[in-house]
């Protein structure tokens, strides 16, 4: 029969791969999560923003970046004339930590093959890393976010850019012009 479009194929491993996470048991947080949060957006993005770790709103919605902090980067990439929905969001950690704790390094770790798969899927060109834990979860190392923000890094041949975390904007809102500028930046690196 016809082959299936590129598109569809995606479609159905991301589906396939959801599937695996909602059953997932790697670390501990399956215990406390309502559900594990996949991540949304366009299969086929240039762009994929890689936030931490769903929060109490996104474990609620089963969506990614939807609380006060989603709402924020959602304006800020609206700002830029583009659309949400042309990009992939996501995070490190599928479920969410108690208390909106940092994830650990082992549940980062545990976590991280599937942010891989979502890599393969998808082939972004680009991965805007929002905040110090996602770019230390690539970096393997600690990272001073308020020193390398701004930093496009090469990782396995994707280009990396690193910038803030929108919940530390909301908490600096004087840092909100930089994460704009910075977001049109890990656009324009994506076209
Ligand atoms: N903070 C994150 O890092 N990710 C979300 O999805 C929401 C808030």
């Amino acid at each position: 029969g016809m082959a299936e479009s590129d598109l569809e194929e995606r479609l159905k491993k991301l589906e396939e791969l959801n599937k695996v996470i909602q059953e997932c048991k790697k670390c501990d947080l399956y215990k406390s999560r309502k559900q594990a949060v996949l991540g949304e957006g366009n299969p086929e993005a240039k762009l994929m923003f890689i936030g931490e770790a769903p929060g109490g709103d996104e474990d609620k919605l089963g969506r990614p970046f939807v609380g006060r902090a989603g709402k924020l980067l959602t304006r800020l990439i609206e700002a830029t004339g583009h659309k949400r929905e042309e990009f992939y969001i996501t995070n490190i950690c599928k479920c969410r930590p108690p208390e909106n704790r940092t994830p650990t390094p082992w549940e980062m770790e545990a976590c991280f093959p599937y942010l891989k798969q979502q890599l393969e899927i998808i082939q972004p060109k680009v991965l805007c890393l929002l905040g110090s834990t996602a770019a230390r979860a690539f970096l393997n190392r600690h990272v001073a976010i308020t020193k390398e923000r701004g930093s496009v890094i090469n990782w396995e041949g994707k280009l990396v850019y690193l910038t803030y975390h929108p919940a530390y904007v909301l908490r600096n809102p004087n840092a909100e012009t930089t994460l704009f500028e910075d977001i049109k930046k890990a656009i324009e690196l994506a076209y």
